[in-house]
């Protein structure tokens, strides 16, 4: 197949943000600086470690930025993400969904190799014998530091019960090519609840659930180093608890409207630029961003530099921008918007790159290389 070649000129470095194309995502990097000092500043005095999920920012560029900032490591969602950060110099990798079948494996030990310091999580038998028996295949060499998922409420995957969690443990124990280091408890179902006592509540009960756990293990003669939970609607919270740590926000970085919706200080660093494109009637402007440019999972996206206008997808490519009361729409074609993404996740994993600036000149043009890593 031909192959073909982005060649990229247009805009460079120091240009004005108002040059770039639209669609197209632009980063307020003195936010960026703002967010990640706000949500650092939580664990100064105490003995947890941040290790931020990179889920969502999806670049090594953002990776190493927190690690500079005292982040002790990333976690990524997917072995392919984990990829793409190893290549580009960040080894400290905490995966933390579940890698099973063959295909994965094969990929799984090409990375190892290169990369022991990475982490894995497991929550079934048949996980660890997969990764046992892909270690004595592949004939690797070092220990495979692996911590149990745990299901503290959000029931998605993870183990519940704490004598499960003990038996897989001590099964992972019993495998010489792996390491059993601990446990994750994300609390995933808590982190956009919009009433903060009730985010409170169901976030202590999901780290009661967690610290049973722990000492489950424990009593069972387990040693267990590493306890990582928290996203950015609870991790101060988590970091409380003697027994957690290590924590792992990740939207804080940039923000969203769910997040500002739950009632996160954390301040909105991200938008997509978009322009006006058609305007059939005076109440109606188009843009060009639809599906394909702003995901709508969690909601709407919002205008943010013009009052009152309302958005709604028109389709993959289009926007619908009407007014909220009904009147006209004070837009007219080659306008510029700004909006607000709903869910930051699923919008990033849409484009190509971040535009970043401070004080509106661009000062990096940055890929988001984790784009589409999904496997
Ligand atoms: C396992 C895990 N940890 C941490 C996070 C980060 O959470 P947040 O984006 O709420 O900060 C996520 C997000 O989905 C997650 O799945």
């Amino acid at each position: 197949m031909t192959q073909i070649q982005m060649l990229y000129t247009k805009p460079e470095v120091g240009d004005s943000i108002e040059t770039v194309d639209t669609p197209a995502l632009v980063i307020d990097l003195d936010v960026v600086d703002r967010n990640i000092e706000a949500m650092f500043a939580n664990f100064k005095d105490k003995s947890v470690t941040i290790r931020p999920h990179l889920k969502t920012a999806k670049s090594p560029v953002f990776a190493k930025k927190l690690i500079e900032l005292g982040a002790t490591g990333i976690c990524v969602a997917k072995l392919s993400e984990a990829e793409v950060m190893a290549q580009n110099g960040v080894g400290d990798i905490l995966i933390t969904t579940e890698i099973i079948g063959k295909a994965k494996m094969e990929k799984l030990f090409d990375l190892l190799r290169d990369h022991p310091a990475v982490r894995l999580v497991v929550d079934s038998k048949a996980g660890v014998d997969m990764l046992a028996a892909a270690a004595k295949a592949f004939q690797h060499k070092e220990q495979i530091m692996v911590l149990i998922e745990t299901n503290v409420g959000q029931n998605r995957a993870g183990l519940e019960h704490p004598k499960d969690v003990v038996k897989l443990a001590k099964h992972i124990q019993d495998q010489n090519s792996l390491h059993f280091i601990g446990v994750q408890g994300y609390e995933g179902h808590v982190q956009l609840l919009r009433d903060e006592s009730e985010r409170k509540t169901k976030s202590k009960e999901s780290m009661d659930k967690l610290g049973k756990i722990v000492s489950e293990l424990k009593a069972a003669g387990i040693h267990v180093p590493v306890v990582t939970t928290g996203g950015t609607g609870t991790s101060p919270w988590c970091a409380e608890n003697d027994f957690v740590t290590e924590v792992q926000p990740g939207s804080f970085i940039f923000m969203d409207t769910a997040y500002r919706n739950a009632g996160q200080k954390f301040e909105l660093a991200l938008h997509l630029v978009a322009t006006v494109i058609s305007k059939p009637d005076a109440k109606r402007a188009v843009i060009d961003s639809g599906y394909k440019s702003l995901s709508t999972d969690s909601g709407m996206p919002e205008v943010a530099n013009i009052a009152n206008l309302t958005y709604e997808p028109g389709g993959d490519e289009h926007g619908i921008l009407k007014s909220a009361s009904g009147g006209e729409v004070a837009l007219e074609i080659g306008d510029r918007v700004t909006i607000t993404p709903s869910h930051i996740d699923t919008t990033i994993n849409l484009h190509d790159y971040y535009y970043c600036h401070r004080q509106g000149k661009i000062e990096a043009i940055v890929p988001i290389a984790n784009r589409g890593k999904v496997q």
